[in-house]
């Protein structure tokens, strides 16, 4: 009997079924090959480690919805034919360990750099350069091109099309990347929407692209298997904080229920941060959200059950340690100890 009893129950996320209530953080590995984002064997038998491990909900990788989508080198794609058929080989090896997997769509936006996307300008909700420079690559951040109203339907018609295709090559659902400040993020922020349309002033207003996106996925595949993370965190801007947490959770939680999401992934650097009056932000969530909720952010076996057993979560998504240990869950059933994750030894190969 393990002494984690609530993360090895089973359980059942609307339409995703999980044989743990453990999930797999989404992590960008750039193993993919750079020109086509078609991905290989390799990545494949890397997930199929961790289904078999029993890792509940694999979320996939970062994977961008269009050429322009793109924001580091070796990422994979979900927009073309080829892309589609090669992911089938990652979906066929998790289904075959009896596990379950989900895309993470994701357009990066402005944190991006005209060579990393055929030449092309990064867009953006405004021409506003992010601060810093583009990870791996070392270019500082371009200014992004200001997208007009049919940018915004050309992307959110990607979006539909990408959770299709997502489907087509075996996913059981998708996870739409709405955190981090890449692009649905960069509407969501007021320091990189200056917008004066219908897409930028107050919080409330400039959920509405995210709100569309959410709408043409749900559209496209059905609500019951679409996850929708979002976060106070912006890689380019790592000391933000939203001014009021409670307020801003509020008005995502109603913009979530508006266009009629059923799952949530709110993503923290350490979930257990006092972001109001002593409370972590699952906390403040699960009192305006009674649906499931995934928890993330530097969770150890024993945080994580603490978590699950307050109620504040429903899944607790583990990050760093799964690319250190394929066999997370055997280990800590066993009482064996974790290889640390360090990121100079473990992000170079694929273990
Ligand atoms: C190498 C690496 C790549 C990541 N790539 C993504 C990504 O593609 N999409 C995303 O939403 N988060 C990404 N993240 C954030 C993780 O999903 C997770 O939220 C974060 O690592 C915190 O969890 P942890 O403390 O358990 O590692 C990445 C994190 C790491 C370490």
């Amino acid at each position: 009997m393990t002494r984690y009893s609530k993360l090895f129950e089973q359980t059942q996320l609307e339409g995703l079924q999980l044989k743990t209530k453990t999930a797999m953080a989404p992590m960008t590995r750039c193993f993919a090959d750079d020109e086509t984002g078609v991905v290989n064997t390799e990545i494949a038998e890397y997930y199929r480690r961790r289904a078999k491990d029993g890792i509940g909900l694999i979320i996939s990788e970062g994977v961008v919805i269009s050429d322009r989508a793109k924001g580091n080198p070796g990422v994979p794609g979900i927009y073309t034919q080829e892309q589609i058929e090669a992911w089938k080989e990652v979906t066929n090896a998790v289904h075959d360990e009896g596990g379950t997997i989900i895309a993470q769509i994701w357009h990066v936006g402005r944190l991006s750099h005209h060579e990393l996307i055929k030449g092309q300008q990064p867009q953006a909700p405004s021409a506003i350069a992010a601060a810093g420079q583009v990870p791996r690559f070392r270019k500082p951040y371009e200014i992004p091109e200001e997208m007009t109203k049919a940018d915004i339907k050309e992307v959110v018609a990607q979006y539909a099309q990408v959770a299709k295709n997502a489907l087509e090559a075996g996913f059981d659902g998708v996870e739409i990347h709405g955190a981090h400040g890449y692009l649905i993020d960069q509407f969501n922020s007021e320091f990189s929407n200056k917008r004066t349309d219908e897409y930028g002033g107050d919080l409330k207003q400039r959920l509405t692209f995210m709100k569309e996106v959410i709408s043409a996925v749900i559209n496209a595949i059905g609500a019951e298997r679409v996850i929708i993370r979002f976060s106070p965190h912006k890689v380019d801007a790592p000391e933000y904080r939203w001014d009021d947490a409670e307020k801003a959770i509020q008005t995502y939680v109603e913009a979530f229920k508006e266009v009629g999401v059923k799952i949530i992934h709110p993503s923290m650097l350490n979930f257990y941060e006092d972001v109001k009056d002593g409370k972590n932000l699952y906390e403040i969530v699960r009192n305006y959200w009674s649906g499931p909720i995934i928890g993330v952010g530097d969770l150890t076996p024993e945080s994580a059950e603490r978590a699950l057993e307050a109620g504040w979560i429903d899944v607790a998504a583990i990050g760093r340690p799964l690319i250190s240990n394929p066999d997370y869950l055997h280990r800590i059933q066993q009482g064996e100890p974790l290889v640390e994750y360090d990121a100079a030894t473990h992000l170079p190969k694929l273990i």
